[in-house]
């Protein structure tokens, strides 16, 4: 077990001390990956909220706060969920296993995008860095590195970001058509560094986030939201299938789609008629959330006292908060993109 921590310690001594945060999920497989060929998959995380295990800084935000975690691992632990994220269902698909979640490393931060949000983490480009730090300095083989697979999560930061700023809907359409081109710089380098398989996910439907919801009482998803996101991710499949067609030396194609935002609609559509698997009675409406507009999920009073109320049951429940899925929502959402786990895991 000396690896872990030798390795621990080494990219500490690497880092700039924002990635002194950075949870290390170090494998023991480097050291044997010569015994298990393919055995065990790395993966390495790049993106947001949506896969970050618990990266952002313990006195911010709320990933940290009750009642994050209290399905998994039981109290907060940084994951923006009650339970396991996206990254849980994908990294440990083949054998569900709390205890070994991770071979690999993660970089994502919650609140970030491809350009700078108001979160004050990295984005993309500079977990990127960090990454490309880390294989300049062989911390990761080239052989490691290879047989790696890539996750890059954007949920929607830069967008939140844009309206927040006060951007026009006018500039939308070409403030879309830059961050799909910056991620696609940022997938090119993550390829250019090694990494064989990358996938990228497809904007959720932004327009179904209780966040947006709320107005209408959870009832029904907003159309000029998910319109502007099905432009987000046609312009990424476009982008994507170019830059697959430019690289000719490698088969299968190094990037493929999640697509979230179909998985997240036939998620939402399970209500009870699959046994075994989520039945969410109304998937729009969060399981935890604040008292009123003034508060969300995990705020408190200057007493301490709550002012978010929780659900009885966060399995009955799609999302978790205003714009995160609960464990069960992500469990949905990965039983829907089970092809294309696979063809990320059998690379
Ligand atoms: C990302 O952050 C770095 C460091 O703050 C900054 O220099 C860079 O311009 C940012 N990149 C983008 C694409 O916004
Ligand atoms: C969708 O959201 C926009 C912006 O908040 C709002 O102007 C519009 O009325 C909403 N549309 C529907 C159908 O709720
Ligand atoms: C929310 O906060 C605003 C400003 O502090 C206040 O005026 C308003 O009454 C509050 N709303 C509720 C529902 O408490």
């Amino acid at each position: 077990m000396s690896s872990p921590q030798k390795l621990s310690f080494t990219f500490f001594l690497l880092c700039s001390s924002i990635l002194l945060t950075v949870r290390v999920a170090i494998t023991a497989g480097i050291r044997h990956h010569g015994q298990h060929r393919q055995a065990v998959k790395k993966l390495f995380v790049f993106g947001d909220s949506y896969v970050d295990t618990g990266n952002n800084r313990k006195s911010l935000g709320s990933s940290w706060k009750d009642p994050y975690g209290i399905t998994f691992p039981g109290k907060p632990a940084g994951r923006f969920s009650d339970g396991r994220v996206f990254t849980d269902f994908l990294g440990s698909w083949r054998k569900y296993s709390p205890k070994k979640l991770k071979y690999g490393m993660n970089f994502a931060f919650g609140g970030t995008g491809v350009f700078d949000t108001s979160a004050p983490y990295p984005n993309m480009t500079t977990q990127i860095d960090f990454f490309r730090q880390l294989v300049n300095e062989n911390l990761f083989s080239a052989y490691y590195v290879k047989t790696s697979v890539a996750l890059v999560s954007l949920a929607g930061n830069d967008y939140a970001a844009y309206l927040a700023r006060g951007g026009s809907p006018q500039g939308l359409q070409t403030f879309i058509t830059q961050v799909v081109n910056q991620l696609a710089l940022d997938i090119q380098r993550i390829h250019s560094l090694g990494v064989r398989k990358i996938a990228v996910t497809a904007l959720e439907p932004l327009g179904c986030l209780p966040s947006r919801t709320v107005t209408n009482g959870f009832q029904q998803c907003n159309s000029t939201f998910n319109q502007g996101v099905s432009f987000h991710n046609l312009l990424l499949q476009q982008g994507l299938a170019k830059l697959n067609n430019q690289i000719h030396d490698h088969r299968p194609s190094p990037f493929m789609i999640l697509d979230l935002y179909n998985a997240f609609l036939s998620a939402f559509k399970q209500k009870g008629a699959h046994s075994g698997s989520a039945a969410f009675s109304n998937p729009l409406k969060p399981c935890c959330m604040g008292v009123n507009q003034n508060y969300s999920c995990g705020n408190v009073d200057a007493k301490g006292k709550k002012m978010y109320t929780v659900c009885q049951d966060p399995k009955s429940a799609f999302f978790w908060d205003s714009v995160h899925p609960t464990q069960a929502g992500w469990n949905a959402v990965s039983l829907a993109l089970q092809p294309s786990i696979q063809e990320l895991h059998s690379t």
